[in-house]
């Protein structure tokens, strides 16, 4: 059977599913039920020097795997949550990260006041609510840095704009990153009240869950190719193959929050589970192996709508069992069923999407 295990930077894992700081992660009883849950590592809501004033409602399950969020940090002073909640979160017994924010000056404090307290393994920063200013995140960085001793994680919100830069400011400072958190602003609201879901002044929030995988996938690959340190995957993580995905461009290991809320708490067991089962399946045997091997070089020849070579959906007809899917997914009209699955080449614009949607994956995107 796979091994799970994941080590980042000397910390032990006993599997590479976290929680993510949010609100299955706001406290004690939370992050007990993770732990009940399956989860290899324990990351905390973040708390700040100043409270957070959430409004509410503060959550919109506006799709059936995303959602919008206004729920800001841990409403809960940071005194009283490192004395009630983080002391107890200790006596889980599994490894911590405590989640801070945001200016230097609240990094100061809060890393003084988290340093030597023995409460957890490592710390991240999140830039989520500050001038996303390359020399600012290094100044913010450098204010935890200097106040604290366990390892020092930056989580990165999509917002920034020059990641390169970004990085090559951190680098020296941070001893790893987190990516991403939520994407936005973001708004929704209903028609008929003309009203937002969520209580925020402009009715805004972020976007997460299932939606933002993509992003979460190409800031870790990004992240991966700039720097050489630890890397924890989040965004948009569903299932145990967009965990071996996160993995595969770089990161050591995930933590999972939307998915949390919309399907309860024993997701991390049930997604390192099914991740063991792939890994046996494909042949992999550790977490280890499968750590950057993403193709960053996409195929070597490249193709191009009507110039040269082209590839077209191709069917194999001994798995295709006519469900029609593919049909109803190509809005050029180039599938049809007559007796059996048959593509007009001249009106396919070989998109590739109908191969994507096919359950049998009985089409493939093949030169012809
Ligand atoms: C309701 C809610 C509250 C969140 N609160 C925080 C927070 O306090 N600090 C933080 O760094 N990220 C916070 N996040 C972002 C998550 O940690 C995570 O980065 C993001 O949701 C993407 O992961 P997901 O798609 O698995 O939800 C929050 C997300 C949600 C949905
Ligand atoms: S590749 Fe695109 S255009 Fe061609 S059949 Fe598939 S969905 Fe239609
Ligand atoms: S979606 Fe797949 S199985 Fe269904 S008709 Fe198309 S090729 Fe056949």
């Amino acid at each position: 059977m796979a091994d799970l295990k994941t080590n980042i930077l000397g910390i032990n894992f006993n599997n590479p599913i976290f929680t993510a700081a949010g609100p299955t992660a706001a406290n004690y009883e939370m992050l007990k039920r993770a732990q009940d849950g399956g989860a290899g590592g324990l990351v905390v809501k973040t708390i700040s020097v100043e409270a957070a004033k959430v409004p509410i409602p503060n959550i919109s399950n506006f799709n059936p795997n995303s959602l919008l969020n206004a729920e800001l940090w841990s409403e809960v002073g940071y005194k009283e949550f490192i004395e009630t909640e983080l002391k107890k979160i200790r006596t889980l017994g599994l490894p911590v990260i405590a989640s801070v924010g945001y200016s230097p000056q609240d990094l100061e404090i809060l890393g003084k006041e988290l340093n030597g307290s023995g409460l957890i393994e490592a710390v991240e920063f999140s830039i989520h609510y500050i001038d996303k200013d390359a020399s600012n995140l290094r100044k913010t960085a450098v204010a935890l840095k200097n106040n604290i001793d366990v390892p020092v994680f930056a989580k990165f919100s999509p917002g920034v704009s020059d990641l390169p830069l970004a990085v090559s400011m951190l680098d020296d400072v941070v001893d790893g990153y987190v990516a991403i958190n939520s994407v936005g602003p973001a708004l929704d609201f209903n028609a008929e009240t003309r009203k937002s879901y969520l209580g925020s002044a402009d009715g805004r929030g972020w976007l997460s869950g299932r939606a933002i995988l993509p992003i979460g996938l190409h800031f870790v690959a990004s992240i991966h190719k700039l720097s050489k340190k630890p890397i924890i995957g989040v965004g948009g993580v569903r299932t145990a193959e967009d965990v071996v995905k996160y993995l595969m461009v770089g990161a050591s290991a995930v933590q999972v929050c939307s998915l949390s809320i919309l399907k309860g708490q024993s997701v991390y067991g049930k997604l390192a589970k099914d991740l063991e089962k792939w890994m046996d399946a494909h042949n992999y045997p550790n977490i280890e192996s499968l750590i950057g091997i993403f193709e960053p070089e996409q195929e070597k020849v490249q193709h191009f709508l009507y110039h040269g070579k082209q590839v077209l959906p191709t069917v194999d007809y001994n798995v295709c069992d006519n469900c029609g899917a593919c049909v109803k997914i190509c809005v050029h009209n180039a599938l049809e069923i007559k007796d059996k699955l048959t593509l007009e080449k001249e009106i396919c614009v070989r998109c590739g999407i109908c191969t994507q949607v096919c359950p049998t994956h009985a089409l493939e995107m093949k030169e012809g």
